[in-house]
């Protein structure tokens, strides 16, 4: 289990009182959030929120950043709630229970939210079935990033049925849950695409430095021989930590994702986490036969030309196969609360290169921020 920070103070309960005492309805909190056409992150001043019957008030501890924050900020993906002019960021928290109200939750509990809740028009199948991370965009918001306000402020309000407890001493890096359980989740569905044959993965290909690639190189050291590709130098920290992770890793400048196979060895499994969207078809030539790629990226509008008649033919020839995966549900939080308690402890100190406090939140968004970033609300 990962130690906590050494920062880290418990608040006794007296304090945690004081916040959710009658004062709570007339308290403004500070958020972190983006305009409409702004291309930058700022603060809001906005009111506390207070919990309904069902919901749990939450005090944020931290909240992560990634590469889809970035995409929110630039405006290429998502956007406000309807009729509202601005977002509050932030999909990958981290919180303390200060109201629990009707729930089973008990003031003090340590819990992190899942992303999707359903549209305005309401509830839908695939939340009835528990199944949210496998609707279509049309049939769920995304806090934080899609129509619904995300967790980027002092307090935030969930339905209970949207909170996942996490163990207390997990507290400091529980905002690095929701990104791992994205993993869980791909490679649950990438093994799934396998499952009609005998299929044993000894070698992986991740593609991308950044915070979604690194995880999965995490995950995936202990299972198989990994390649990591990217496009840094050698010195990069992100390319330190695959190779510390004991992972090789391949720089796309000099080795294509096409070239790996020459180069190196072809893969029973690639991870794509780029968000180039030339690496989705790339990658089939990158796999062994029978091999999966999953891929993950959000890539904007991008034409580009291939054979089409040798992806094709190589994907049936092959057996090879391609799924995409988008979220994760409640199954892939709790694996990823159990994953984060095997990493090594260095692993957490390396890949988490900046928590900012709120007033200085703007290091967390900078984009030439090393490797994962977050903005610490309060402490535990
Ligand atoms: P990120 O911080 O943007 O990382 C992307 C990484 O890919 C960076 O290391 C980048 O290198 C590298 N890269 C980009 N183009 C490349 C190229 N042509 N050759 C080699 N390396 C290249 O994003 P992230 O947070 O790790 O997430 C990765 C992608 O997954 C993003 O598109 C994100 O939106 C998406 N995502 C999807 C889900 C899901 O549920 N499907 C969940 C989370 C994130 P540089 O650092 O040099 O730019
Ligand atoms: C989030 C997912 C979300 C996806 C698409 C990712 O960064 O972690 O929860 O479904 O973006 O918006
Ligand atoms: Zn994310």
């Amino acid at each position: 289990m990962p130690t906590p920070s050494p920062s880290t103070v418990r608040k006794t309960y007296s304090e945690i009182d004081k916040y959710s005492s009658t004062e709570r309805h007339e308290r403004r909190v500070k958020a972190i959030g983006i305009a409409s056409g702004d291309d930058r992150p700022r603060p809001f001043d906005v009111a506390r929120p207070d919990p309904a019957p069902g919901e749990v008030l939450v005090r944020t501890l931290r909240v992560g950043v990634d590469g889809t924050d970035h995409e929110v900020v630039a405006g290429a993906h998502g956007g406000p709630p309807p009729g509202e002019e601005f977002l509050i960021l932030g999909h990958e928290a981290v919180g303390v229970v200060v109201d629990p109200t009707t729930t089973d939750f008990e003031r003090g509990d340590v819990v992190v939210p899942t992303v999707r809740r359903p549209p305005s028009d309401g509830s839908n199948a695939y939340f009835e079935r528990g199944e949210a991370d496998m609707a279509p965009p049309s049939a769920c918001v995304e806090r934080g990033i899609d129509g619904a306000h995300g967790f980027m402020s002092e307090y935030f309000t969930s339905s209970a049925a949207f909170l996942i407890p996490i163990p207390e001493q997990l507290a400091p890096w529980g905002f690095l849950v929701e990104p791992t359980s994205i993993s869980e989740k791909a490679l649950e569905l990438a093994r799934a695409s396998r499952s009609s044959f005998a299929w044993t993965p000894e070698t992986a290909l991740v593609l991308g430095t950044g915070p979604l690639g690194l995880v999965a190189v995490a995950m995936l050291v202990p299972e198989m021989d990994v390649y990591c590709l990217g496009r840094r130098d050698r010195s990069d920290p992100g390319v330190a930590l695959v190779e510390a992770l004991g992972a090789t890793y391949v720089d796309s400048r000099e080795t294509p994702v096409g070239a790996v196979p020459d180069a190196h060895e072809s893969a029973d499994l690639v991870y794509e986490a780029t968000g180039h969207a030339r690496h989705a078809l790339d990658c089939v030539d990158a796999l062994a036969p029978n091999g999966v790629a999953a891929l993950l990226g959000l890539p904007g509008a991008s034409e580009v030309t291939v054979d089409a008649g040798h992806f094709h033919s190589d994907l049936v020839m092959h057996n090879k196969a391609l799924v995409g995966s988008v979220n994760s549900g409640p199954e892939h939080f709790r694996a990823a609360v159990e994953r984060l308690a095997g990493f090594p402890s260095w692993f957490f100190e390396e890949y988490v290169t900046e928590i900012a406090p709120v007033e200085g939140f703007e290091a967390a968004f900078d984009p030439d921020a090393t490797l994962k970033t977050a903005v610490e609300f309060d402490t535990l």
